[in-house]
């Protein structure tokens, strides 16, 4: 059975799952950890460094280092979301070609799906390790409250990194699956997912015919631990500068201590009621003397600074069941994803709104991967025990601009996915040839508040007078939650078909270059391994040899057959060194056999001595 890996792409950490014998499994990285912080660095040698080795030098090369790329991806230069990043990441933000923004690390620059793709990449090759075979089939999970320009880039990281990603599902969704997958239940469940970068809230009917329906989503993409810690760090700053009179945001290297001290406290605070942040020697004063760093957060205090960020979750699910048109007391089971939920006052306020204490087992860092996995083996598989039905909602209402700079709605929020909507235009003007439809997002009853997707023009229409010719326009969302649209010339029949790419998307070239480099990287990258791997063999062969020479020696000391075959051993080894130093993979793996040999000759000589 081919596999299909899981990932959740997260924006703090990621997590990759694969389907065993029936049962969703998550997959540890070579360190042993079974999440993967979703950070990226470039060295001063130009090396590339994904996870945990990025995370552990980030704050000797802050700058280059990037972190929370999720918040940016599918994210247009000028929206506030860009303008918060450009305020508080330490990393270089630039503006990209396409009203996009980029990455700039050492001397280059790298889009944001870029980015995310050397993090997917990471994570296939984690799955490849433990499975021994190229998984080029994923599921990546994305925030359902996403858009389609956000999912759009995610799928391109996905290309990216060498992915076929057959599926986007949502986080909540993918928890859901997980919870409710083999446990044969009827169940109305509401999702909370509070992570390191987004939040999402869905409700979900689970039914034990294995049917999982959303009823219905809501989130913020931009409210998630980052933003706690961000409050943190704003109250260290402001009591330094009340302190000292020196603003700490103009130094990179003292955001990065910053914001790694601000975490750490915040979820000491998760287990116990006061913490210290101690950052000595933070800066040097204007008369060159150390500072330090030292303030003592209480559980309180802390809560007090990000109250609202909690309230702003529990309005953000009393929307989602209004939207859904439940009351509070039939949702039956509340399933709490994403590490942010371990803080207490998440949990005392996520209790008190359902009234209901949340359930327990679910692990809510590997969780969404997992549902992940199930899917992507629900897609290949067609035995009964992956037999399931997975019906999402779209999470924003789509639309067009109409006159006056209206947003005409054709597809409401919280319509099950695929769908689609045919609408029929008509020229508005006498010998009007072309009409501009510009898609958008967004709950606004103005279009310019809400996200452009894309606009397209319908050109080559018959000049006529105003209304005679007519098109039919169809607007679709797939099971991604992507959007497309399809024109027809009601009159000629012609077809035109089009993808609605972001305004700040990456062209197709675009990404044909970036699949290449990142190939190149891959390959680049299994060849130092493989490099690395048998130059250890080697090693470990020519340090046995080396021990056993003397006795060897010994042994055979008297016969010239043996000298010959001492000589002959020293010189597979001196050949094997020089191989080694030369870097020769294909060399060195043939003296790998004569090194073998060796050792074997010289253990039986030894042996019989012995
Ligand atoms: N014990 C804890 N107490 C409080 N917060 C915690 C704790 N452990 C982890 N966190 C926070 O949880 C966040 C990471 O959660 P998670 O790994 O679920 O995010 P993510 O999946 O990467 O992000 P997202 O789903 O938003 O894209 C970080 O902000 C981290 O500081
Ligand atoms: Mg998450």
């Amino acid at each position: 059975m081919e596999k299909v890996i899981g990932i959740d792409l997260g924006t703090f950490n990621s997590c990759v799952s694969v389907v065993e014998g029936g049962t969703p499994v998550v997959i540890a990285n070579r360190g042993g950890y079974k999440v993967t912080p979703s950070m990226v660095a470039v060295t001063e040698a130009g090396k590339r460094l994904v996870g945990h080795i990025a995370k552990r030098q980030a704050v000797t090369n802050a700058e280059n280092t990037v972190y929370a790329a999720k918040r940016l991806i599918g994210r247009k230069w000028d929206s506030p979301q860009v303008k918060n990043a450009l305020a508080t990441a330490p990393y270089h933000i630039v503006e990209g070609p396409h009203g996009d923004c980029r990455l700039e690390l050492r001397d280059k620059v790298y889009s944001i799906p870029e980015v995310s793709a050397m993090i997917l990449q990471e994570m296939k090759m984690i799955a490849e390790d433990y499975l021994g075979v190229e998984v080029p089939k994923a599921v990546v999970t994305v925030p359902a409250y996403f858009n389609d320009g956000q999912r759009q880039a995610t799928k391109d990281a996905g290309a990216i990194a060498g992915l076929d990603v057959i599926r986007i599902i949502n986080e909540p969704t993918a928890a859901a699956l997980a919870y409710g997958f083999g446990k044969n239940i009827d169940r109305t469940v509401a999702v909370y997912d509070l992570g390191g970068g987004t939040f999402d809230i869905s409700v979900l009917e689970i039914s034990s015919t294995g049917v999982f329906k959303v009823i219905s989503t809501a989130g913020d993409t931009f409210l998630g631990g980052e933003d706690f810690d961000q409050r943190i760090i704003d109250w260290l700053v402001q009591g330094f500068q009340e302190e000292h009179d020196i603003d700490l945001r103009q130094d990179r290297m003292a955001l990065q201590r910053l914001k790694d001290a601000a975490e750490k406290a915040k979820c000491e605070l998760s287990a116990v009621i006061e913490t210290e942040v101690n950052l000595p020697f933070i800066i040097s004063s204007a008369r060159n003397d150390a500072l330090h760093l030292q303030r003592v957060l209480t559980r309180a205090q802390f809560e007090d600074l990000t109250g609202d960020l909690v309230q702003r979750t529990a309005q953000i699910c009393e929307m989602t069941l209004d939207e859904a048109g439940l009351e509070k007391d039939e949702i039956e089971d509340v399933i709490l994803v994403g590490g942010m939920t371990r803080m207490p006052q998440v949990q005392r306020s996520v209790s008190e709104f359902f009234e209901r204490e949340p359930c327990k087992g679910v692990h809510p860092d590997e969780v969404v991967a997992l549902g992940a996995s199930i899917q992507g083996a629900a897609l290949v598989d067609d035995s009964p025990e992956m037999d399931m039905v997975l019906l999402d909602v779209t999470p924003h209402t789509l639309g067009i601009m109409v006159v006056g700079g209206y947003f005409e709605e054709l597809i409401h929020q919280n319509t099950t996915v695929p769908t689609s909507r045919t609408q029929t235009f008509t020229t508005v003007r006498d010998n009007q040839t072309a009409v501009k439809i510009l898609v958008l997002q967004g709950e606004s009853r103005r279009a310019d508040e809400n996200e452009l997707l894309g606009e397209f023009v319908l050109t080559g229409l018959r000049k006529a007078k105003t209304g005679e010719v007519e098109l039919d326009v169809t607007f679709e969302i797939n099971a991604d939650g992507i959007v497309s649209v399809h024109a027809k010339n009601l009159e000629t029949g012609d077809e035109q078909s089009i993808t609605v790419t972001a305004t700040s998307g990456l062209t197709k070239d675009e990404v044909e270059e970036m699949m290449e480099d990142a190939h190149d990287y891959a390959v680049g990258r299994r060849e130092d391994e493989e490099t690395e791997k048998a130059r250890q063999e080697a090693e470990t062969l020519i340090d046995e040899i080396e021990k056993l020479f003397p006795e060897v020696e010994q042994v055979v000391a008297g016969s010239d057959f043996g000298r010959d075959a001492i000589d002959k051993a020293r010189t597979v080894v001196e050949r094997a060194r020089t191989l080694i130093e030369r870097g020769d993979v294909p060399g060195l793996k043939e003296q790998i056999d004569a090194l073998a040999r060796t050792q074997r000759m010289f253990k039986g000589v030894v042996g019989k001595s012995g």
